[in-house]
């Protein structure tokens, strides 16, 4: 808790701080300080410590640490309340676990890397250390179980509109929920649910994004934000500004209902107009993807003139 307080008063100083006024400013002993400055050193921060001058913060470590992703963060409920890990099995499996718990709306489950990170249909999710975004987000709306997948058009417009705003890319949604930049896969979003007939217990948003991740770590057809860019992009600020998009969106969902975020989504989309097949278990449907409903199903006239309604799947843009 102190080192935190550190950091936040040596990042807000920029230039030396004599150690006096840390430690009596903390009501510590200076050599407690120096044990405190020797903590944050062992987390990655570089502080330098000159005599007579005393400690300045020189640069901090590209970790996502829960006070370092609330500093600065003005949201009201998402990453309120944040579990921190350097590596866990799947965020996702954590947040079932506290969901079941009863933990709080907006609790957030952060890892730095997955050794089992789950993507959608039972696919892997490739989540290497200190690159991407893995995290996941315990909701408790006030929906009924079939208008819950509305959560994740919310979110996938949310992570659009953050990577404009922080990285300045245009990325796009495949149906349902693929993020795509130049038709390359840059994050997704998994969303898991804890219902009974006509209630939702809660909903586990689970978001992974490849952010700084090099050519040869990425996966065939995936991209990530330092390959679009040529350069790399903060992950903390990134993280903030979905969580931001995130509660602003999802405010608005509460208020206006689902339509404002289909909305969203039809302008953000890259499904819509074409010609698309979608695989579900061993079928697979084709025709023009038309529109999607309020609970976020894909409408596909087929050939036969007959429309007909996807709510799971796998899209394969034709053309
Ligand atoms: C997809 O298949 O597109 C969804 C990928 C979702 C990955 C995220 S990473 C954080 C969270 N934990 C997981 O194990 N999966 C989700």
């Amino acid at each position: 808790m102190i080192d935190e307080k550190i950091i936040e008063l040596l990042k807000r100083e920029k230039d030396y701080i004599s150690g006096e006024e840390i430690s009596s400013h903390f009501k510590i002993s200076r050599q407690a300080l120096w044990k405190h400055i020797q903590e944050l050193k062992d987390l990655g921060y570089n502080i330098a410590a000159v005599p007579h001058l005393g400690y300045r913060l020189e640069s901090s470590p590209d970790r996502l640490f829960d006070f370092e992703v609330k500093n600065g963060l003005d949201t009201k409920v998402l990453g309120r309340k944040i579990l921190y890990f350097d590596s866990l099995n799947s965020t996702m499996d954590m947040a079932m676990q506290l969901g079941i718990k009863g933990a709080s709306e907006g609790t957030m489950i952060l890892a730095e890397a997955q050794n089992k990170g789950r993507g959608r249909l039972g696919r892997i999710w490739s989540s290497p250390k200190y690159k991407g975004l893995y995290f996941s987000l315990i909701l408790r709306p006030d929906l009924l179980p079939a208008q819950a997948s509305i959560l994740t058009f919310m979110a996938a417009i949310s992570i659009c509109e953050a990577v404009k705003e922080v990285a300045g890319i245009d990325a796009q949604i495949k149906w349902p929920n693929d993020i795509l930049v130049h038709s390359k896969k840059l994050g997704g979003i998994l969303t898991e649910i804890s219902a009974e007939t006509d209630k939702v217990n809660f909903v586990n948003i689970g978001i992974g994004i490849n952010v700084n991740n090099d050519k040869k770590s990425l996966i065939s057809g995936a991209t990530s934000l330092r390959e679009q860019k040529k350069e790399e992009v903060s992950r903390l600020e990134l993280l903030q500004e979905i969580l931001r998009r995130l509660e602003a969106n999802y405010l608005l969902l509460a208020k206006k209902g689902s339509s404002i975020i289909i909305d969203k989504w039809r302008q953000n989309n890259l499904t819509l107009g074409r010609r698309v097949k979608v695989y579900c278990q061993s079928k697979h449907i084709e025709g023009e993807a038309v529109d999607i409903d309020k609970d976020g199903g894909l409408l596909i006239r087929k050939d036969s003139g007959l429309t007909q309604k996807v709510m799971t799947g796998d899209v394969v843009h034709c053309r």
